[in-house]
């Protein structure tokens, strides 16, 4: 075991989350979400997409919300360019951070970008270099790193595939994705040691869905081999609009409690990571799709 000693979170919920919501939300509830998060000690979050509006129009206000949010130093502003046409249209907004993603799996990439995985490299590689000409920051993500909604389990094999393809690019963080939640813990090991054959430990993240309830055994599972980067959605918000019935990613509110029980720094202030996962819950009309939200949002009524 080798256990770290502070874990970095990124906060997906803007985007992961919010991308998957049926009635719109309107771009001062996102802003008013990622400045609670900032608030709250989140040093990352994945803001929105640039995607097209008529595959996910509710990324469709990405500008918008690029523009509202009120920066503070120290926190880096992540978006999502599939392609040229996004990057593009994503440089105004001053990202500090994009995401290109990929998929260990040919039918779920087809079905969220319209492309073969090599197609989708050939996209990725002109995206990566402007933005690392620009000092803009470039991740990676591997989509069905152990599953697929189309093709089932998805080997090891798969994942180094893609992972040697996005460092020849040079793509220099690497997220493994699961993206419907079906990964176990051993499982979800296989594809961070595939992962770790391009990457340092250094550049690798684990963004777990919680679809089967594996997220936080899937989260323990990848610190035990020293990952110390995760994705995370505040009040579990969220899934995937290519992947039907996957839940959100697990619930930051979750994962910070569990690291603060365990003695690892994440910077994070629970209480306020509360308010903002209640901030966005209230709004949707419903509970934070938390555990732990919802012992202590049961205790403070006490
Ligand atoms: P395409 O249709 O193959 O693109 O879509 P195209 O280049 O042939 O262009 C077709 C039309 O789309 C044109 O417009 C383009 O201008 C427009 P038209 O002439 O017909 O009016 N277009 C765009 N518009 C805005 N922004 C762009 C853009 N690109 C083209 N960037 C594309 C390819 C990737 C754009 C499309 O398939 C798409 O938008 N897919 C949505 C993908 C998505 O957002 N998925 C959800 C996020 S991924 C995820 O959630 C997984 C993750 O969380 C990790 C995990 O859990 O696994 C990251
Ligand atoms: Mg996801």
């Amino acid at each position: 075991m080798k256990l770290p000693g502070k874990v970095k979170l990124v906060d997906v919920g803007p985007r992961d989350g919010l991308q998957n919501e049926k009635d719109p939300v309107p771009a001062e509830v996102k802003i008013g979400l990622v400045h609670r998060l900032q608030d709250a000690g989140l040093t990352e979050i994945e803001v929105t997409s640039f995607v097209s509006p008529k595959w996910v129009p509710q990324m469709a206000d990405n500008m918008q919300v690029m523009a509202g949010i009120q920066r503070k130093p120290g926190v880096r502003y992540s978006v999502l360019t599939p392609n040229m046409k996004g990057f593009e249209a994503a440089v105004d907004s001053r990202p500090d951070e994009i995401v290109v993603f990929g998929a260990a799996s040919e039918a779920f990439s087809q079905r969220n970008i319209n492309c073969s995985i090599a197609e989708s490299i050939e996209r990725f590689a002109p995206v990566v270099e402007a933005a690392r000409a620009r000092g803009i920051h470039v991740r990676g993500a591997v989509s069905c790193a152990v599953g697929c909604p189309y093709e089932g389990e998805i080997p090891p094999e798969r994942v180094e595939m893609v992972a040697r393809l996005m460092k020849q690019i040079g793509v220099q963080h690497l997220g493994v994705a699961d993206t419907i939640g079906v990964g176990t813990p051993v499982k979800v090991q296989r594809a961070m040691d595939a992962a770790l054959k391009h990457y340092a430990i250094d550049d690798i993240s684990g963004h777990f869905h919680d679809t089967y309830g594996q997220a936080l055994g899937n989260t323990l599972a990848s610190l035990e081999m020293g990952v110390w980067q995760y994705d995370t959605s505040s009040a579990g918000l969220g899934g995937c609009p290519y992947a039907k019935g996957a839940t959100g990613n697990v619930a930051t509110e979750d994962v910070v409690y569990m690291l603060q029980g365990m003695g690892i720094d994440t910077g994070i202030d629970l209480d306020k990571l509360i308010d903002a996962g209640k901030y966005i819950s209230d709004f949707l009309q419903r509970q934070p799709n938390s555990r732990a939200a919802t012992a202590i949002l049961n205790k403070r009524m006490h």
